[in-house]
């Protein structure tokens, strides 16, 4: 489908971006008795060649992208900041912990989930859940905050297994923001330690706690056997880090005798349907922004993508599979950002909806020049053009995952927010 008037303003948007930047006063609104510039493009202005809607054009584009830009700076990474996982028989209302529910029910388990509020509508699919799943599972919700409720033994008594997949993160990137993913797992791994009945304890980690902050991105491809450089990342990728440290360092120090098993999990960016009204979740915003028209050109950002479906299988066969101490790491491969457009756009399915995908790269000295002046922009400067490989081969030999492809992760995702009117 082609759109012309997005095709043009990406075009005019690349070609005069950087000269009107260069000008130094596309941030500014206008001049008190200046006309607002124009910020539609329409297709006759363009042949005649005004400066004025040209440099419109700019504008609009600009302010488009630089919001694309900080939703991909690392800061934006709230992922399950609400949903407090666990257990199993243990869980949530996240993305992920969601799906991991549903395939326990599916597979009989009788489920314990925590979640911060049982009346509030992030809980509502819940509810619905066990009807739809079809399995023999059971599903019991409770109440319990990772950061306020201290005592968790109540919460995991009598419990197999510990399935801890929420990690809260704020936002606003003080120093102690990720102390709240520390306390949250160190107050349900401790509770899973103190409860006898509990064998195994999974984790939800991130491959953000294997590869961030390292000089050697472009030399090898990480395994399980590597760490992030938690004084070089970012706040998210460290706070995934130091909690998974955290928890492995807990176990390893449990009463002797006590043989309390830990496995991690350590997804890439998970994608794909989710099985709730919930939108707080990055792939979701990632996808629904590149469909709705909100990014006029791709920056050259590589996603080390996964589908929901493997990494929530994944967490399941753990329980019971997988090495005690087992680093899993979860990824399908990488798409770059215009790629993600790409296998969207080949999909009929998808472009039979009013989608609006951009047509173009952003060339990273563009990124580069606007990060010059912008801390958003500047904060994803060091990660253009950079592609991280990941060895699976364990998680493939010990959990008999087989990784869905990336593409099909992205399309899944597109049509379920398509499907349901989300975009
Ligand atoms: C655990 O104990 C707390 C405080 O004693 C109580 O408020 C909560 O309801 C209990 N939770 C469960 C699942 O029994
Ligand atoms: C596109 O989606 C994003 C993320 O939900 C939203 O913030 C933005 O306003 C949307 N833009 C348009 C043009 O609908
Ligand atoms: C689009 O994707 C869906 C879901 O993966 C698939 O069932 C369908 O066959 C695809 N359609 C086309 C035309 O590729």
């Amino acid at each position: 489908m082609i759109a012309p008037r997005r095709f043009l303003q990406a075009f005019i948007f690349l070609s005069v971006a950087v000269l009107a930047i260069a000008q130094d006063d596309i941030q500014e609104e206008p001049p008190a008795g200046e006309d607002p510039v124009d910020t539609g493009v329409d297709v006759d202005d363009v042949g005649e060649d005004s400066y004025k809607s040209v440099k419109g054009t700019a504008k609009k584009a600009w302010q488009n992208f630089k919001p694309s830009l900080a939703h991909w700076s690392n800061k934006r990474c709230v992922e399950n900041s609400d949903a407090v996982g666990i257990l199993a028989r243990l869980s949530a209302s996240g993305f992920i912990a969601t799906h991991i529910v549903r395939k326990l029910m599916q597979d009989g388990y009788a489920v314990r989930g925590t979640v911060r509020s049982v009346s509030s509508s992030n809980a509502k699919h819940l509810q619905t859940l066990s009807a739809e799943s079809g399995g023999e599972g059971t599903l019991e919700l409770v109440e319990a905050d990772l950061l306020s409720t201290e005592d968790w033994t109540n919460i995991t008594a009598s419990a197999s297994y510990v399935v801890h997949c929420a990690s809260p993160f704020q936002v606003s990137g003080k120093d102690d923001d990720f102390s709240a993913a520390l306390v949250g797992t160190r107050r349900v791994v401790q509770a899973a330690i103190d409860t006898p009945s509990v064998k195994r304890v999974i984790v939800t980690s991130s491959i953000a706690a294997v590869s961030s902050g390292r000089d050697d991105v472009h030399l090898c491809t990480f395994t399980p056997d590597d760490w992030s450089d938690a004084d070089k990342s970012d706040p998210y990728p460290k706070s995934k880090t130091l909690a998974e440290k955290e928890a492995r360092q807990l176990v390893a120090n449990q009463p002797a005798g006590r043989g309390l098993e830990l496995v991690t999990i350590n997804p890439g960016f998970v994608v794909g349907p989710s099985l709730s009204e919930r939108q707080d979740f990055v792939s979701f915003d990632t996808i629904k922004r590149l469909l709705n028209g909100s990014v006029p050109a791709a920056p050259s950002l590589s996603l080390s993508i996964v589908h929901v479906d493997d990494v929530a299988e994944a967490h399941v066969r753990a329980l019971s599979r997988g090495k005690p101490g087992g680093r899993y790491i979860c990824w399908s491969g990488n798409l770059w950002l215009y790629e993600v457009c790409q296998c969207m756009r080949n999909n009929e399915s998808i472009t039979s909806y009013r989608v609006r995908l951009p047509y173009f790269r952003a060339p990273n000295f563009l990124v580069w020049t606007i990060g010059l002046c912008d801390k958003t922009a500047r904060a994803i400067v060091s990660r253009l053009g950079v592609e991280s490989f990941y060895d699976t081969s364990s998680t493939t030999s010990e959990l008999g995952i087989a990784f869905k492809s990336a593409d099909d992760a992205v399309v899944d995702a597109a049509l379920d927010m398509l499907q349901r009117g989300l975009v």
